[in-house]
């Protein structure tokens, strides 16, 4: 039902019986919701949703208020600490206030340009060792093999850890956390954190084992006593102000963010533009002539994304129809106001960046798959702060320029070294398992194209078992 109250901008109120209703009758479709409710109601939006308090912006310049203007009135918000803080603890995606900010001062250097520069050869490395073991004909899951690729090249990059062998088990385990945390989000009426719900039984098993992952990578590195000047390095040897170092539960905090923040976002990335890739050959065909011109035939390298410019735009434009984090949630900390809606404390705001990505107010012929909108004349006309995937403000993306370069490099080398089929009559629909995940997976056809690694040329990465 929609509801008008004064001073509040439109949106829908359900009583808690209706709410109910709906919880056990119908699946909750987030994106789909956002979407709706900011079509229908406008960029600004306030549900009365059984107990739940929300607004709902996907406007570029209420979004900026509270992301950047008013960014210490705010924290993350309320839904979204329930659903993470269970596996990621203090964090620097969960953690708040000085705490945070000397958290992130800590792990900045890691991602430093130059730093994140250095990063290129293991990402086409690692994609090599990928496309060695593909072979032509064969169908694959395509969202499987992002998943396990990053999570390869997150671990070796920042902790400089193998886990190839364990790459399928983890992915099974992230999902049941990824799992958990969605259905969390979606439950209007929680119980109390203390009853032993079977979800909640799962998703400690699935925790113990990672945790046992995370365990093992943190433990070699304090046997090895060795500064390898990459993030764990930096994370082991920090300090406080009374010269105490991070305790194990920190550690294994921050290491747990960075192994989940750092390769599942880049892959469903991955995975959505290969989708649209495959789904429009015009455009698929001029990025491969792209590559192949500017390459003929040798590994992409972090000098030559400069010359690759309509792989960039593929993937902003992929970025934009598909922004892997959907949104962000803040809480206010106290009664402020918002576009001049009186926002009180503690209620949700939702920031709703897949139906700001996807509306026509800001984005001409938004269902459309049109790389083109980045070229340099044309971006300049998307409104500022229309376009967000890696959200703003002291809480931005510490991995943004990481992610972008990851993704162009695995992009560029997999057109390079094969051709990808969309294997024609699955149902390819995005879902918000907090990031957008193709709902049943994605299914690919392979041929490889003949230029794998060009004789004589090795890829200069960090890896010794590809030498
Ligand atoms: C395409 C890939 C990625 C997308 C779309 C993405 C998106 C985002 C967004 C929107 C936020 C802000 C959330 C908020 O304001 O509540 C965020 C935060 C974060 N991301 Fe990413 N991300 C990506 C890749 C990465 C990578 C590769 C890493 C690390 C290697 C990473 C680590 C983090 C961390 C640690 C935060 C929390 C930062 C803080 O609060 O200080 N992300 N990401």
């Amino acid at each position: 039902m929609t509801v008008f109250k004064p001073g509040y901008p439109p949106g829908q109120q359900m009583s808690t019986l209706q709410l109910l209703w709906f919880a056990l009758t119908q699946k909750f479709d987030g994106l789909e919701y956002a979407f709706v409710t900011s079509e229908t109601f406008g960029p600004a939006a306030y549900s009365e949703m059984g107990p739940m308090k929300v607004f709902q912006f996907s406007d570029p310049d209420l979004i900026h208020e509270v992301l950047v203007e008013k960014a210490a009135q705010f924290q993350k918000g309320n839904i979204l600490r329930r659903a993470f803080v269970p596996f990621l603890g203090q964090g620097l995606l969960t953690s708040e206030g000085e705490f945070w900010k000397r958290q992130r001062k800590l792990a900045q250097p890691a991602f430093h340009p130059r730093r994140v520069d250095s990063y290129g050869d293991v990402m086409v490395a690692y994609t090599d060792r990928m496309l060695d073991s593909w072979n032509t004909g064969q169908t694959l899951w395509l969202d499987r093999e992002m998943m396990k690729l990053t999570l390869g090249i997150v671990c070796k990059t920042l902790f400089d850890a193998d886990v190839s062998e364990e790459a399928d088990r983890i992915g099974d385990l992230v999902n049941e956390v990824l799992e958990f945390a969605n259905e969390t989000i979606a439950d209007p009426f929680p119980l109390p954190e203390w009853v032993p719900t079977p979800r909640r039984q799962k998703l400690k098993a699935a925790m113990t084992e990672l945790d046992a992952i995370i365990q093992r990578i943190i433990d070699a590195r304090r046997q090895s006593d060795a500064d390898r000047g990459d993030l764990l390095s930096m994370l082991l040897s920090a300090r406080d102000d009374n010269d105490q170092g991070m305790s194990d539960k920190q550690l294994r905090d921050e290491v747990m963010t960075l192994f989940l923040a750092g390769h599942e976002t880049t892959a469903m990335t991955m995975a959505w533009a290969w989708y649209l890739l495959t789904t429009h050959p015009a455009i698929y065909d001029r990025l491969q002539a792209e590559v192949d011109t500017v390459l003929a035939g040798r590994a992409p390298t972090v000098a030559d994304l400069a010359q690759l410019p309509f792989a960039e735009r593929v993937i902003k434009e992929a970025l934009r129809l598909y922004p892997a984090a959907p949104g962000a949630n803040r809480q206010p900390l106290e009664d402020t106001t918002i576009g001049g809606y009186p926002v009180k404390k503690g209620v949700e705001l939702s920031l709703s960046i897949w139906a700001m990505h996807r509306s026509e107010r800001y984005f001409p012929k938004p269902d459309q798959f049109d790389p083109e909108r980045f070229s340099p004349e044309r971006e300049k006309e998307i409104p500022k702060g229309a376009y967000l995937p890696f959200g703003g403000g002291p809480r931005v993306c510490i991995g943004n320029a990481f992610a972008l370069m990851e993704a162009r490099l695995l992009l560029v080398r997999m057109v390079q070294r094969a051709r990808l089929e969309l294997i024609p009559g699955q149902t390819i629909k995005p879902i918000q398992l907090l990031t957008v995940r193709p709902v049943n997976g994605i299914q690919m056809k392979v041929s490889l194209r003949g230029t794998s690694p060009v004789v004589g040329q090795t890829v200069q990465g960090a890896i010794p078992e590809l030498a």
